[in-house]
């Protein structure tokens, strides 16, 4: 009943040209210069799609091959694993072409980047899981591309696959043949491709939007900045309280990124050379782009009810009121985040003395000290127990659309 009152509304916001009002991208205009690639062109990232690989996932859905594919993705985990027997041969022929780092992968920076993860990791989930996490929710076309993919209807069984991909980014040989990263990426790649064929074919999602195709380019790049560059701002800005953070480091952790958009089918010419490329172009694509939208209202409900369900010592208030610490009050009004001012002032005092202590620039240890320090090594345990490999939810391409 509650799906229906909700289409029926976004039905009816659509034809009232209502609900898709936020969503149009002003027209692309960052020039190529600053990107990897390096040339001088402008061209739109928002009418670039997966050319090597769209027409191939859209025959294996149309021909019914995907589970069978599935199944046999099951023994392909490692990055040195042979690929798996069995696939259909155009998919082999792809893998065999696409299963590489790009040429202008630096090992020696993908290796420090590994090395800082690992030093700053208890900073990173939390801000990749209630900053970036949250903050997809109020990306208009992601939040509604989310709701309305298979994926949409079971968030703890997608949460949980978004956690293997962060997790094997994260680990310290991500890149490496004993690391899982590479695989996890095609596997996302192609369940992308995926999601491309399979959406335009839901009613329900073909009302809401304001662009027949998903997951362009360009929409890749601005959930990027919603992940690495939103995360290194605030990395910067903490800077302030000890945080430490080189210019090598700030550096790796941009290239990692980078290798990252590359396996995921992002061109070379779209992909930011240093982070003043990177930030400019997110002010560019992310910060005008967001909005809330009643799908990214009810993800974010669900997703902060999910980590809810760990006891992490703080009330649900404080976890809101975190949410709303480290996105804006924006962000927070736009999700209808409840109000808790007590947590709040504990949040705005104790956070700076808890990384100050922690950094070791305090010899004070602040009364509220235990307090943050089990939420955030509760929400470590969290990510942490999902990517481990007993738990390591594997990538799987969708075969249908949300039900319903
Ligand atoms: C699936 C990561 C960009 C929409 C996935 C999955 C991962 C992932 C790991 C597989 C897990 C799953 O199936 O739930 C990423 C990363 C991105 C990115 C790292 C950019 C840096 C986007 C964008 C959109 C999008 C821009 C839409 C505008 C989806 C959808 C699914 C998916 C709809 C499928 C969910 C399902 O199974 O039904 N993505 N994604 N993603 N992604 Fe992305």
């Amino acid at each position: 009943m509650q799906n229906l009152n909700r289409r029926s509304i976004l039905t009816l916001g659509a034809a009232l040209g209502l609900v898709a009002a936020t969503d149009a991208p002003k027209a692309w205009a960052w020039s190529s210069a600053d990107s990897i690639a390096g040339t001088d062109t402008v061209t739109d990232p928002w009418e670039v799609w997966d050319d090597d690989t769209d027409p191939l996932v859209a025959a294996l859905l149309d021909n019914g091959q995907v589970p069978a594919v599935n199944e046999a993705f099951e023994s392909w985990i490692d990055n040195g694993d042979p690929l798996p027997g069995g696939l259909p041969s155009e998919l082999t022929s792809y893998l065999m072409e696409v299963n590489t780092l790009p040429s202008w992968a630096d090992p020696v920076k993908l290796d420090r980047a590994a090395q800082f993860n690992k030093r700053m990791s208890m900073y990173l989930f939390l801000l990749y899981g209630l900053g970036s996490g949250i903050m997809s929710t109020v990306i208009p076309r992601e939040a509604r591309n989310v709701y309305w993919s298979e994926g949409g209807a079971d968030m703890q069984a997608r949460a949980a696959k978004t956690f293997t991909y962060g997790y094997d980014l994260s680990a310290l040989d991500a890149f490496k043949p004993t690391g899982k990263f590479v695989v996890t990426s095609h596997k996302t790649r192609l369940t992308h491709a995926a999601v491309r064929h399979l959406l335009p074919q839901s009613p329900a999602w073909l009302a809401a939007t304001d662009h027949p195709i998903p997951i362009s380019n360009g929409d890749i790049l601005i959930t990027f900045h919603s992940l690495g560059t939103y995360v290194h701002g605030k990395l910067r800005e903490w800077r302030g309280w000890g945080l430490r953070m080189s210019a090598a480091e700030e550096e790796a952790y941009l290239h990692m990124w980078q290798v990252a958009l590359h396996l995921l089918g992002v061109r070379d010419e779209f992909i930011p050379a240093t982070w003043a490329a990177a930030h400019e172009q997110s002010r560019y694509v992310l910060t005008p782009l967001l909005a809330p939208t009643p799908e990214g209202v009810d993800l974010a409900d669900i997703l902060l009810n999910l980590v809810s369900q760990v006891d992490l010592g703080v009330t649900r208030g404080f976890q809101r009121e975190f949410a709303r610490y480290v996105l804006s009050d924006k962000i927070g009004n736009w999700l209808r985040l409840p109000r808790d001012y007590v947590s709040r002032g504990v949040i705005e005092v104790g956070w700076p003395a808890y990384v100050l202590f922690r950094e070791g620039l305090s010899p004070i240890m602040p009364e509220t000290f235990s307090t943050f320090d089990r939420f955030v090594r509760g929400l470590a345990m969290l990510f942490l127990s999902k990517g481990s490999s007993a738990t390591h939810t594997p990538i799987t391409i969708p075969t249908g659309n949300r039900p319903g």
